[in-house]
């Protein structure tokens, strides 16, 4: 799995998961783009897979906003050639806009914080380089989703699990769309990671059957998977990433 020619672009790689995911990526020979809503969090991610040899850039934007993602992505096809890998990765699980409450007691106006990032963040990206990876015969565009958008559960999770099945639900139908033009359109559904706060954490990790939370490692594995040659043939699929809760 050699990325030597490849440029990824990364959302929301300033920490946790897509971090992890970036510098999978870099290690394996690809340019990656860091992009985070927060600029100083993707310049350390840079600075970080720099020091481990890769290499990396900026591009700090909000990928909720359409016309700053078109504008942010023509100027860094301009700036690094075409964009090859497109992981969409920023999500808002573990954040503070999470704010898990029952779906009868959240106020319509909370819904747009979930939809925003979780659903139009993987929009808005994917069509800013989905024609030009079908001009360029060759793309990959990963989502990362969550078990919330695959099954119900009793974590006040709703909101975010229905952005998170509409991300996810895109990627079927790109797949559909894009195949013939040699891109492909998947999903990698994590499980509970590493990053969440402890007390949430511990009353599920006895659920999974593997026994620990997931890392950034076992997510990375998934996309650098799915990102190469060798997952050619692999499209519009989900990729369980779950320490093997809901084994379906
Ligand atoms: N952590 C988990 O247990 C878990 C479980 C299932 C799925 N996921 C998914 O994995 C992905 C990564 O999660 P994580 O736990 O690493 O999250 P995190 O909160 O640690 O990191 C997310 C990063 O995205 C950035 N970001 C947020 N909004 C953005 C925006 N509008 N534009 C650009 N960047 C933005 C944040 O600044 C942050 O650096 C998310 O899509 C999340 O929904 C996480």
């Amino acid at each position: 799995m050699d990325f030597d020619n490849r440029t990824a672009l990364v959302t929301g790689a300033g920490q946790g998961m897509g971090l992890g995911i970036a510098q999978r990526l870099a290690s394996q020979g690809a340019r990656v783009l860091i992009n985070d809503i927060d600029p100083d969090r993707a310049h350390a991610a840079v600075l970080a897979i720099e020091s481990e040899g890769g290499r990396a850039d900026t591009a700090a934007f909000d990928v909720t906003d359409i016309d700053t993602v078109l504008a942010a992505v023509k100027e860094l096809e301009r700036r690094a050639g075409g964009i090859d890998i497109l992981v969409n990765n920023a999500g808002n699980a573990g954040s503070e806009a999470m704010n898990q409450l029952p779906f009868k007691d959240m106020p319509h106006q909370d819904w747009d914080k979930f939809l925003a990032v979780n659903l139009y963040g993987v929009l808005n990206c994917s069509k800013a380089v989905v024609s030009g990876m079908c001009d360029r015969g060759w793309g990959r565009i990963i989502t990362i989703s969550s078990e919330a958008g695959r099954v119900g559960l009793d974590i006040n999770v709703a909101l975010y699990g229905v952005a998170k099945a509409g991300g996810a639900h895109l990627m079927r139908h790109l797949a559909r769309e894009v195949g013939p033009f040699g891109v492909t359109a998947n999903n990698v559904s994590l499980g509970l990671m590493d990053n969440v706060p402890a007390e949430f954490a511990d009353a599920i990790v006895r659920t999974i059957p593997i026994r620990r939370l997931g890392t950034p490692a076992d997510a990375a594995a998934a996309v650098a998977w799915l990102a190469s040659e060798e997952a050619a043939w692999v499209t519009g699929q989900t990729l369980v990433v779950n320490g093997g809760s809901y084994a379906f």
